[in-house]
C-alpha cells in the first residue's frame, strides 16, 4: 500500500510541478494587454493593416527568456484587441539578427514583387569580432509575403541600404509620402534621425537629417516613426523619436517633434521636448501602416534598465494598449494626446462607482483588471488614488497641487529589489491642464496606464504585486461621473 502511494506521488510529481510552474508564470500575466506565449519580446515591428487583419511583429528570441538574436514574432487581430499568435516571420541570416523595422502594403507594386505585398524593411544586425574586438554593422533589409503575412521572403540583393560608417544605423520606418510619390525611410543615427526617399524601396538616397540640436538627448535616438496629421485642415507632421536612456523618470522613453515635412527635410516649430508617455514602460512605440487617417500607436511597455530582469520569467514584457494619437493646443502649441482605443470597451462591462462623497472603494475580486473613468476631476487641492491590499502593497497616482505634478508612486508595490531603479516615484510634470480634468485609468495585473483629459498626459508603469489590489481610497473630489469598469468573463 504504502509504495503504491510513493508511485503515485513519483508519477504525480512532474505534473505538480509543472502546475505549481504554471501559477508562477501565470500570476503576472495581463488580461487584456498582448504578451508572448512564451520568451522574450521587446518592440513592436512591422505594424501594418491588410486585408481585414492588424499585424503586430514584434522583437522576438524564441529560445530564451531574455534579449538574445532577434527574430521577428508575429500576431495578428481583427480588432487590434484580442491577438492570435502565429508562427516566428523572420530568423537571423548571414546579413545579421533581424532588428527592429516596419512594413508596408505595396498597392502599386513599386518594388515588383507583386500588387498589394506585404513588405517588411528591417535591420539586418552583423555581429563580429575583429582582433578581438566586437563590431556591430547594421544596415536595412526587406522581406515580403504574398499570403498577407503567413510567409516571407527576402530579397536576394539585401541590404538594400548598406552602412555609411555609423555604429546605430537601425529601425527602419517607411511610409508613402504623396506629394513627390515616393516612400520616405525614418532611421536612427544614433544622436539624429536620417530621412532616406527610394521610388522603389530597393534603392535609397540620402534625404537629410533631423534632431541633433532639438529634444533630449540622454541617450540614443531610436526607433523613429514620421507621420502626417491633419490638425482643423492644416497639414502637420509629427516625429516619434524614442530615447535610451535620458528619459523624463530615468532609463527608455518616447519624446516627439511637431513640424513641417516637405518630402526632404523635417522642420520642427519649436525647441520644445515633448514626452509621448512620462512613465517608465512605453518604449520604441510606433504607429500602424495603412489604417488611412487614423494614427494608431503601441509601445513596449517596458525599461530597458531593467526590462530582462522582471519577475515573469518564462515569458517576458508586455505591450501597452493600443493608442489612438490626436493634436491638441495648448499655450499656443501643439501637442500630442494618445489614448487607448475604444475597442478596449468591449472587454469591459461598466458598473457605476460609488457616489462622489465615498472615497473607500472595494476592488476584491476584479483579478487587478478594470478600469476607472472619472470627470471633472478638482484639482485645486489635490487629488490622490492609493490602491492596496491585505499584504500592504500600495500604488498611488496622484495630482501634487503646490508642486504641480501628476505621480505615480510604486516604491512600495509587492517586487521591487530586482532592479535598484524599479522601486520609484515617477513625475510628470504639468503645463497643460489647470483646475480641472478628467481622469482614466487602465489596470492590468502589472501595470497602470493613467490618461490626464483624454491622453493630454500619459503616464505607465508596471509593477509585480504578490497579491492583487483589492481596495481603493479616493483623496479629494470630483463633480462628474466616475464609471468603474470591470472585465467581462
Ligand atoms: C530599441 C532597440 C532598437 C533595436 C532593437 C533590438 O528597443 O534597441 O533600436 O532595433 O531594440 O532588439
Amino acid at each position: 500500500m504504502k509504495k503504491k502511494s510513493h508511485l503515485l506521488l513519483y508519477l504525480l510529481l512532474p505534473t505538480l510541478v509543472a502546475f505549481g510552474q504554471k501559477e508562477d508564470v501565470e500570476k503576472f500575466r495581463p488580461l487584456y494587454h498582448f504578451t508572448p506565449q512564451q520568451n522574450w519580446m521587446n518592440d513592436p515591428n512591422g505594424l501594418v493593416y491588410h486585408q481585414g487583419l492588424y499585424h503586430l511583429f514584434y522583437q522576438y528570441h524564441p529560445y530564451s527568456s531574455k534579449w538574445g538574436p532577434m527574430h521577428w514574432g508575429h500576431a495578428m487581430s481583427k480588432d487590434l484587441v484580442d491577438w492570435e499568435h502565429r508562427n516566428t516571420a523572420l530568423y537571423p541570416d548571414s546579413l545579421g539578427t533581424i532588428f527592429s523595422g516596419s512594413a508596408i502594403v505595396d498597392k502599386d507594386n513599386t518594388a515588383g514583387f507583386g500588387p498589394d505585398a506585404l513588405i517588411a524593411i528591417y535591420t539586418s544586425n552583423h555581429e563580429s569580432r575583429i582582433n578581438g574586438k566586437r563590431k556591430r554593422t547594421q544596415t536595412q533589409s526587406i522581406a515580403y509575403s504574398l499570403d498577407n503575412g503567413v510567409t516571407w521572403t527576402k530579397y536576394a540583393g539585401n541590404p538594400v541600404l548598406p552602412n555609411p560608417g555609423k555604429s546605430a544605423f537601425r529601425d527602419p520606418k517607411v511610409i508613402w509620402h504623396d506629394n513627390s510619390a515616393k516612400w520616405v525611410m525614418s532611421l536612427t543615427a544614433g544622436d539624429s534621425i536620417a530621412f532616406y526617399g527610394s521610388k522603389n524601396l530597393k534603392d535609397w538616397d540620402k534625404l537629410s537629417d533631423f534632431g541633433r540640436d532639438y529634444g533630449a538627448h540622454g541617450g540614443v535616438w531610436e526607433c523613429p516613426d514620421l507621420f502626417k496629421m491633419d490638425y482643423k485642415g492644416k497639414e502637420v507632421w509629427v516625429l516619434i523619436v524614442s530615447l535610451n536612456p535620458g528619459g523624463p523618470n530615468g532609463g527608455s522613453a518616447t519624446q516627439y517633434f511637431i513640424g513641417d515635412f516637405d518630402g526632404k527635410v523635417f522642420q520642427a516649430y519649436d525647441k520644445e521636448t515633448r514626452w509621448l508617455d512620462w512613465g517608465t514602460d512605453n518604449y520604441a512605440g510606433v504607429t500602424w501602416s495603412n489604417v488611412g487617417n487614423r494614427h494608431l500607436l503601441i509601445g513596449w511597455m517596458s525599461n530597458w534598465q531593467y526590462a530582462n530582469v522582471v519577475p515573469t520569467e518564462k515569458w517576458r514584457s508586455t505591450m501597452t494598449t493600443v493608442r489612438e494619437l490626436s493634436l491638441f493646443e495648448a499655450n499656443g502649441k501643439l501637442y500630442l494626446k494618445n489614448f487607448p482605443i475604444a475597442g478596449y470597451d468591449t472587454k469591459f462591462k461598466r458598473q457605476n462607482l460609488n457616489s462622489p462623497d465615498t472615497n473607500e472603494i472595494d476592488i476584491s475580486g476584479l483579478d487587478n483588471a478594470f478600469k476607472i473613468s472619472m470627470k471633472n476631476v478638482d484639482l485645486t487641492k489635490g487629488f490622490k488614488f492609493i490602491f492596496d491590499n491585505k499584504m500592504n502593497e500600495i500604488l498611488t497616482f496622484q495630482y501634487h497641487k503646490s508642486h504641480n505634478y501628476f505621480a505615480i508612486n510604486r516604491a512600495e508595490t509587492g517586487l521591487i529589489a530586482f532592479n535598484n531603479n524599479f522601486p520609484k516615484k515617477m513625475i510628470a510634470d504639468n503645463i497643460i491642464v489647470k483646475d480641472k480634468c478628467d481622469i482614466d485609468i487602465y489596470m492590468d495585473k502589472t501595470s497602470i496606464e493613467v490618461f490626464v483629459d483624454g491622453g493630454k498626459i500619459a503616464m505607465t508603469s508596471l509593477f509585480f504585486n504578490e497579491n492583487d489590489f483589492d481596495h481603493l481610497t479616493i483623496e479629494g473630489s470630483y463633480s462628474g461621473t466616475a464609471i468603474l469598469s470591470v472585465l467581462r468573463k
